[in-house]
Order: structure tokens, then C-alpha cells, then sequence
């Protein structure tokens, strides 16, 4: 959460401009929300505002940078503000306070017009419910974002061809959406998405109402289409496993509040609070955890053991420490940082199983 301030400097160097940058952004729901976000009233919890003014906090003071080319995902229950966020991103739900800038520009100050464009060319939006157009081909309801702009008719099919190709759907292009199954149907969805070359897409709770399995083919297809087009993505969910898989870094959200934001491994090796702490203690440690959080200073001698690098996974690392007599050596780049022997990882995989 950097303060950087928002104006002209920042808009001229896209060197390091974040994808998204969002600064003291509030959502109070009901008729006078923008009347309380100023009061100390603003200060009560939600339950508490609730009750004396009949208004809902959805996001308090929220702030964040997401950077190009990051999967940056939120997590909280639900009713924790997600989907309150993520609408505020694009202004289909209108802040009640703060700021939004995409790669530079300021959404909350656009006119209605720079704002529907920006919606049009620069953001997708992928839903649990894909709306899909019932009455339409897979490859126009791909092309129809397209369509939506004005692009040429030859044009557009290519385009939405290729990315029915993308996510796996070749040969399904003239079939009708109830002839797919849900998975084959988000599918669609994707390819719908990335069709408009978007500059971020974003994701809420897309895979829920999907089966585990088909889910988990989904996250890979995410995975995979992320190392493909690199493009930056905001993904919500409620499962931290999917969070943990899919996140360059993780948002945790508790009452429309930030509880913390960080990479998987410091998520599940340093949880904030008890919040957090509750939602990653059935996480399996050594999938998540790095060499960082289970290596030990070296007292005296390193030795000559392996060298390993400090943001190893643990259970990758885990075979040539047990296979190595004595402690291997852990490395940031060139620099030695500790060492870490056959007990460091046991203690974690036991762990594991005590849950
Ligand atoms: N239009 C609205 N009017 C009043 N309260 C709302 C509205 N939309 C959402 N909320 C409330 O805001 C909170 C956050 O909702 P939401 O963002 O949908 O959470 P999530 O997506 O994490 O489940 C909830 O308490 C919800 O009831
Ligand atoms: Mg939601």
C-alpha cells in the first residue's frame, strides 16, 4: 500500500505506474452515505452504523497498488466486500470516497463517456454468471464485446476465432451456449474476455458454481492463459485455496476492511490476526511456504552443503535437504541467509498433519 499522490507527475512516467492504484476508497450504502463518509459516524463498525443510521459500510478505506502483469487476488467471506470492491474498480457501483486510477488515469474523475469507453476497451469483467447470450453462436457471443465497439464484421470473427482457439473451445465455435457444459460455458466467458485486449481483467468468483474438478481445470486454464497473455488480473474468491494457487498476492478482506495483503507464503507463514490465521490453518504449509520461513541462522560454519535459494518452495526443496548428510545453505541470490536441515523440514510437514 504505497500513498503515492495521484496528478499530471505521475501520469507522464508509465515507467512504474501501477496497473491499478486505489487511495482512501469508501463505499457507505444508502441515501446519505455520502453525508456520513465526513462524520465520526464514518469511524463506527458496520454493525454499529447499521444500527443508528441504517447505512452499510460495503468498503472502508481501502488502498492498494496492483502492478502490470499481476494476479492480484481478494479474499474474504462472503459479505466481506468483494464484489463491493471490484464494481467500484470500474465505477458500476459509485465510490463514496477515494480513488481509483487505472495505469495512470483517473476513473473516479472520468466523464461518463471516457468511462464507458475505458469499460469497453480496457477492462473485462468475467462473473460467476456469464450471461451469456442465449439466442447467439459461441464465436459471437465472443465477437460481441467487439461488436459493442464497432469493429468490422471479418475482423471481429478472426479475433473471436482465435480466442475460442485460446481456451480450448476450437470446434465449438457455431455451437449455442445451452448446448455446453458450465465449464465449456466459462470458457466462453473467457475468451469473451480476453477478446477486447483488455489492459486488466477482472474476475469475481467466476469458478463457485462450478464442480471441484471442472474448477480446478479452470484455475490451470487461468494459469496457463496468464503465462500466455500476461495480463493483469484482480480475481476474487471466498476459497483460499484458489487464492493461494492463482495470487502473485493475496488482498484479505474482513467487513469491507483490509485485514492484510501479501504474497501466499507470508499470507500462510505470518497471518495478521486470528482472521487470518482461521482461513490457512488446513493449508498445506510446504506447498505454500518458502525456504525463507523455515531456515535457521548459521551459527558458525555453513558448511558446504547444497545451495538453495531462500524463495524455494519448501516441499520443492524438500527432497535434495533429505538426501543431503548435514545442512544445505540458503542463498538470496548470491548472499548466504541461512541454512536448513532435514528437522527444518519435517517440522513443517508434521505440522501439516497435527492441521
Ligand atoms: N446495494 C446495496 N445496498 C446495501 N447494502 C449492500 C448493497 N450491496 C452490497 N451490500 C452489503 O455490502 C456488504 C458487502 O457485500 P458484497 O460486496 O456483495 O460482499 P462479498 O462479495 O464479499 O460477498 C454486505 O453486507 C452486503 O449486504
Ligand atoms: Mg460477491
Amino acid at each position: 500500500m504505497t500513498a503515492t499522490q495521484s496528478g499530471a507527475v505521475e501520469k507522464t512516467t508509465s515507467e512504474g505506474t501501477p496497473a491499478l492504484h486505489v487511495e482512501g476508497l469508501w463505499k457507505i450504502f444508502g441515501p446519505k452515505g455520502d453525508k456520513i463518509i465526513n462524520t465520526p459516524d464514518a469511524q463506527l463498525s458496520r454493525k454499529d452504523l447499521q444500527a443508528k443510521t441504517g447505512h452499510v459500510v460495503g468498503i472502508r478505506d481501502v488502498g492498494f497498488d496492483v502492478a502490470p502483469g499481476e494476479v492480484f487476488v481478494v479474499m474474504g467471506l462472503s459479505g466481506s466486500g468483494k464484489s463491493t470492491l471490484v464494481r467500484l474498480l470500474t465505477r458500476l457501483i459509485e465510490p463514496t470516497a477515494g480513488t481509483v486510477e487505472l495505469y495512470g488515469e483517473d476513473i473516479t474523475a472520468m466523464s461518463d463517456s471516457a468511462l464507458l469507453d475505458t469499460r469497453r476497451k480496457k477492462v473485462s469483467m468475467v462473473f460467476q454468471h456469464f450471461g451469456l447470450l442465449p439466442h447467439r453462436k459461441v464465436v459471437d457471443n465472443v465477437a460481441f464485446g467487439l461488436e459493442v465497439r464497432g469493429e468490422k464484421k471479418g475482423e471481429r470473427r478472426n479475433r473471436a476465432q482465435e480466442m475460442v482457439d485460446l481456451v480450448g473451445l476450437s470446434g465449438y465455435e457455431n455451437n449455442y451456449p445451452d448446448q455446453l457444459s458450465g465449464g465449456m460455458q466459462q470458457r466462453v466467458g473467457l475468451a469473451r474476455a480476453l477478446a477486447a485486449n483488455p489492459d486488466v481483467m477482472m474476475f469475481d468468483e467466476p469458478f463457485s458454481a462450478l464442480d471441484p474438478l471442472i474448477r480446478r481445470d479452470m484455475q490451470n486454464e487461468v494459469i496457463r492463459l496468464h503465462e500466455e497473455v500476461g495480463k493483469t488480473m484482480v480475481f476474487i474468491t471466498h476459497d483460499l485455496a484458489e487464492a493461494l494457487k492463482l495470487g502473485d498476492r493475496i488482498l484479505i478482506m474482513r467487513d469491507g476492511e483490509i485485514v492484510q495483503i501479501g504474497t501466499p507464503d507470508e499470507v500462510v507463514g505470518a497471518p495478521a490476526d486470528e482472521y487470518v490465521r482461521d482461513f490457512t490453518s488446513d493449508v498445506p504449509k510446504s506447498h505454500v511456504l518458502t525456504l525463507k520461513w523455515v531456515m535457521r541462522a548459521p551459527d558458525g560454519d555453513p558448511g558446504d552443503g547444497p545451495v538453495l535459494q531462500s524463495n524455494q518452495i519448501v516441499r520443492d526443496a524438500a527432497r535434495i535437504v533429505l538426501d543431503h548428510d548435514g545442512p544445505c545453505r540458503v542463498a538470496d541470490g548470491d548472499k548466504l541467509v541461512g541454512v536448513v536441515d532435514d528437522m527444518d523440514i519435517l517440522r513443517v510437514v508434521v505440522a501439516e498433519d497435527e492441521g
